[in-house]
């Protein structure tokens, strides 16, 4: 644990989660709870809610939750430490800096030192006769020497221990150059530099520090990229090529391109607004370090399936956020007789930057994007083809939440199919109450089916024991909901839980107990992963009664011990464990086996 628990214990208590999630979410009374729009998925109907008795957060619709670290985090897109920074600041605290917090903030700055002078040592490289290769293959890619200076690129040498053997007389260990994904550890133990006859694109974060490496090969050969893995300084969710360049742009918006090149070219053509997100799907996190720079994005993915898909997601993540959206689609281009498709590194090279500069102004918003994709799927020139069009496209009319949008996109739809707006607009209203229906039909699917809804969202959390884990559950909820229940002597050990986490969760609480420190979701924060703490706040929600707490607890505590002694049971007798599995086939459960 990095800051001392007093110190965290004050820090918790003086941040009321009423407060700190007040201040980016509107909330309003409904009962004990605050209600609000859930900020960390798109909604209509508030289904995030507070709790100002457990201090805790969670959200109905994603079933993301946890406690007022946890929320901050999330929020502000910050690692643990940072966020307890982020709330001392705020509650007027000095942070003292513990020795076990000095050393992960030692051991964070180690890394970032060895990727800066790992990214100096590549550029020194690419100057030198042992980089030729790699400025050729730049020559070839008609990158000018200032733009690659600009983006700090390097060569990585046609050699198994180039770097390592560098950055090892600069002092950094084994260790540390394995931590920093920069060395690849071979069967026999002896370690090699991963990237290897590479040009090397350092990935700089908006703070300026190298936080990951981008690679390419330079022929044909796989794999094209090459990235870092994750790092303690590296998350790819939450970083984006070049937008430690593109932050400065004084253009309006900013273009979200697939690759890391198309950025790199993009950039030298005079569009500084680039940037990409290194092969994966735009993500949330991405989305709001992009609105601290700019409140228009423009999506410039390639013209094929995958960049559509790519497109259709990012919209989606994008559907009634702050941001305005623009997709700017880039025309295929005829070669010997067949279109391919073009990303924007081929289309500055082709076209050149004024026709760019005519297509990012020509682009369409993202309802038009969509409402072309349909189009495109039907000849309507057939009456068949324009009703099946009209079926489709008054589904994605109906699930426009502005009246004003709905009302010109149906008049524009109804052109397209040839029809009256008046009869789209009804088509529009029945596509309205078919996705109503359906909601309430998948609603009611999940009530009949209380077993699935048991079990934990993130699949690696999957109960093993439905009825033990229902009772551990039991056992947590109350001991969070009222902590005079907790008994003198520790009635469970968290070896007995069916599930690790609960288990684990139940080790924690019975530590803070006997500490006599405040048992708390909060002082969970920094102990498990945002998917444990989301979880294990949905279990907090689920109601309990504290009336008669003690006999419930005590029953829940009987259904754990039976349980985990029929584990134990069953591990030493097998034919016991036959026997046991027939009796509760019958029904009688496991209870005169206590
Ligand atoms: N990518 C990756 N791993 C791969 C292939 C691609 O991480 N094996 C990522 C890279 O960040 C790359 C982006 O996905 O920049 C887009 O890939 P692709 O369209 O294949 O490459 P281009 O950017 O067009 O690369 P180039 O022009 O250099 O061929
Ligand atoms: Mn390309």
């Amino acid at each position: 644990m990095a800051f001392p628990q007093s110190f965290m214990d004050e820090l918790v208590a003086r941040s009321d989660i009423v407060d700190v999630v007040g201040s980016y979410v509107q909330l309003s009374r409904k009962g004990a709870n605050l209600f609000g729009l859930c900020p960390f998925h798109n909604e209509k109907t508030g289904s995030f809610s507070v709790s100002p008795d457990k201090q805790i957060y969670y959200c109905f619709g994603c079933k993301k939750g946890g406690g007022v670290v946890n929320f901050v985090m999330d929020i502000e897109n910050l690692t643990f430490p940072d966020a307890v920074r982020f709330l001392a600041k705020r509650a007027g605290m000095e942070v003292p800096e513990e020795t076990g917090d000095r050393e992960a903030g030692r051991r964070r700055q180690r890394l970032l030192d060895l990727n800066r002078d790992a990214a100096r040592f590549y550029y020194q490289m690419l100057q030198q006769p042992e980089g030729r290769a790699v400025q050729a293959y730049l020559d070839r890619r008609r990158i000018r020497k200032a733009t690659a200076v600009k983006f700090g690129m390097g060569a990585s040498l046609d050699s198994w221990d180039a770097l390592l053997t560098a950055m090892t007389k600069k002092g950094y260990t084994k260790s540390e150059l394995l931590d920093a994904g920069l060395v690849v550890q071979n069967r026999n133990g002896g370690l090699y530099d991963k990237f290897r006859n590479r040009l090397m694109l350092p990935v700089i974060d908006t703070r300026g520090d190298v936080v990951a490496f981008g690679s390419r090969v330079l022929d044909k050969s796989e794999p094209k990229y090459m990235n870092s893995s994750e790092t303690p300084v590296y998350s790819k969710r939450r970083v984006l090529y070049g937008l430690n360049l593109a932050k400065k742009t004084q253009r309006p918006n900013i273009i979200l391109c697939e690759g890391n090149l198309d950025i790199v070219t993009l950039h030298q053509a005079g569009f500084d607004n680039a940037v990409a997100s290194m092969g994966t799907a735009l993500t949330v996190e991405q989305t709001r370090l992009l609105s601290r720079f700019t409140k228009e994005l423009v999506l410039c993915y390639d013209n094929d399936n995958a960049g559509k898909i790519a497109t259709e997601r990012a919209l989606q993540i994008l559907n009634n956020s702050e941001f305005s959206v623009k997709v700017l689609q880039l025309p295929r281009r005829l070669v010997d007789g067949e279109y391919v498709k073009q990303d924007a590194d081929d289309f500055i090279k082709f076209q050149g930057p004024d026709a760019f500069e005519r297509l990012l102004n020509g682009s369409e918003n993202g309802v038009e994007f969509r409402m072309a994709q349909v189009a495109g799927k039907y000849d309507l020139s057939g009456d068949e083809a324009r009703i099946a069009y009209c079926e489709e496209i008054s589904d994605l009319l109906a699930s426009l939440s502005s009246a004003v949008e709905r009302e010109i996109y149906t008049v524009r739809a109804a052109e397209t199919a040839k029809i009256t707006p008046v009869a789209m607009k009804l088509e529009v209203q029945r596509a309205f109450k078919r996705r109503i229906a359906r909601e309430k039909r998948a609603e009611l699917r999940k009530d009949l089916n209380p077993a699935a809804q048991l079990q934990p969202k993130d699949r690696s959390l999957r109960y093993e024991n439905l009825r033990s884990a229902r009772a551990e559950e039991g056992v947590l909820r109350l001991l969070l909901l009222d902590e005079s229940l907790f008994p003198a002597e520790a009635p469970l050990k968290p070896e007995q839980f069916s599930s690790p986490l609960l288990g684990k969760v139940f080790g924690l609480l019975w530590q803070s107990r006997e500490s006599g420190r405040p048992v708390s979701l909060a002082s969970l924060a920094d102990l498990l992963s945002s998917e444990e703490i989301s979880h294990i706040t949905a279990v907090c929600q689920q109601p309990e009664s504290i009336q008669n707490g003690r006999q419930a607890l005590a029953d829940y505590i009987r259904i754990v011990q039976t349980e985990a002694d029929k584990r134990t049971g069953a591990a030493m007798d097998p034919l016991l464990a036959a026997t046991e599995k027939y009796k509760d086939k019958k029904g009688t459960g496991g209870k005169q086996h206590v």
